[in-house]
């Protein structure tokens, strides 16, 4: 087991806590692991198999089809399908830790004679569901918003492996400041990168990572190319670790050769809006506020750098900030890459032209990334929609001679303290 019995208690006690708010002592909640998928025309190949993060924040399991039942009439019981001679065959004898209820004795539990009310959460297979007395879609989600509240709360366990894929990333990090310079590819640092984070012992990558030099770095999810870095290229470089499902999720720009004065400029702008914003985490503080303080602290520095001609105000305001920052601060992370927040948040307003996934107040022991970012995109800057549109805003003039230079974001992970904020991937050098 990755997480020990204590830990895993207070997980289930605290989310039976939020359940009990809304279930009838009869009411059968089920979070269900999920099944690999199928490759589209793969004959017998699967993607690779992650567990639904429900399913193993509550369980500690990665087990294939594993449920984790819930009533408060009977508490918290664990259902795990044996090993099949052909797993074992091909995949290697049953872990002990894989054991649990026989998965075959469910199905009387949710036989509809019983009269009880379920809660399908997590990836439940649709066999599962069935002709079954299913809680209305309402229902479910309030079911799920509540178990992901319980979850969005890392635990000192979860807070040592997030801090530990920190220091395999600052790994790779190292070993790209140790190559970085002019003739090495986009696609070199990324092979780079995630060697060395291999070899220091990540499971693998969060997500796709991404390196984009000079124009590329204005590519929000830029895919390494083989594009050779040139003297006076910036380089973006948004790459996490994963452990045991756990990640950071962490961007550095460094410069090839050195900055020219605008590159300077840029860096040192997104650096003090992410300061800035950081320095105003703690409890209570609402996530649009966040994105607020770091566009009204990019708007003022674009405005000293001539490229916005109107005031700061009426800049955030008609949202022609969002030509140059355009995408929200950041977002919950830990339990993959995106974690928790986002199913509650159903009609997700647009702050300053951007509309933030995540949009709620923060709460101790919440991990979030706080990643602004100021970029020339061309496909942006060359829109003569978006040039009118903005054209009592924005000195388009200069921002033309701005064009090439790419962007600069700055992301760190940052865990929610009682009294303000502590960042755990700062440790990777800037
Ligand atoms: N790594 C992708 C993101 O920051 O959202
Ligand atoms: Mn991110
Ligand atoms: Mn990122």
């Amino acid at each position: 087991m990755i997480f020990n019995s204590n830990t895993l208690r207070n997980r289930q006690d605290r989310a039976a806590a939020r359940l009990n708010e809304i279930l009838a002592p009869s009411d059968l909640v089920l979070v269900c692991a999920g099944s690999p998928i199928q490759k589209p025309g793969g004959l017998d190949q699967t993607y690779s198999y992650i567990p639904h993060p429900s399913y193993y924040w509550i369980s500690g399991r990665r087990r294939v089809e594993g449920v984790m039942t819930y009533s408060s009439s009977e508490g918290w019981k664990d259902y795990t399908k044996p090993h099949s001679p052909e797993e074992s065959l091909w995949e290697g004898s049953q872990p002990e830790s894989d054991a649990g209820l026989d998965l075959a004795d469910l199905a009387p539990v949710l036989s509809n004679d019983s009269g009880r009310k379920l809660y399908f959460l997590g990836q439940p297979s649709p066999a599962l569901l069935n002709g079954k007395n299913v809680a209305s879609a309402e229902e479910t989600l309030q079911a799920q918003i509540r178990l992901e509240q319980a979850r969005r709360i890392k635990d000192p366990a979860e807070v040592a492996l997030i801090e530990q894929a920190a220091h395999i990333a600052k790994r790779g990090y190292e070993r790209i400041q140790a190559i970085l310079k002019p003739g090495i590819t986009e696609k070199n640092l990324r092979i780079e990168y995630e060697a060395e984070i291999q070899r220091a012992g990540a499971h693998g990558v969060p997500y796709d990572t991404i390196v984009g030099a000079g124009s590329n770095a204005a590519i929000l999810h830029a895919i390494p190319t083989s594009r050779v870095i040139k003297d006076q290229d910036l380089v973006l470089i948004d790459a996490g670790a994963e452990l045991y499902d756990y990640c950071v999720d962490i961007t550095r720009v460094y410069a090839a050769t050195k900055f020219n004065s605008r590159q300077q400029a840029l860096y040192n702008l997104v650096k003090s809006a992410q300061a800035e914003a950081i320095s105003q985490l703690r409890p209570g503080l609402a996530w649009s506020a966040v994105h607020g303080i770091t566009a009204r602290v990019i708007a003022n520095g674009l405005k000293q750098m001539g490229l916005i001609k109107s005031s700061v105000d009426a800049a955030l305001e008609s949202a022609a900030i969002s030509v140059f920052y355009p995408h929200g601060v950041g977002h919950l992370v830990g339990l993959r890459v995106r974690d928790t927040g986002h199913v509650e948040n159903r009609n997700p307003q647009k702050h300053y032209g951007v509309r933030l996934r995540v949009d709620l107040n923060l709460e101790e022991n919440y991990l979030v990334t706080v990643e602004p970012g100021c970029y020339f995109v061309e496909a942006l800057i060359s829109d003569e929609k978006i040039r009118s549109q903005y054209a009592d805003f924005i000195e388009w003039r200069e921002v033309d001679s701005w064009r090439g230079i790419g962007g600069v974001r700055i992301e760190d992970d940052i865990l929610i303290t009682r009294d303000g904020a502590r960042n755990l991937t700062d440790i990777v050098s800037k």
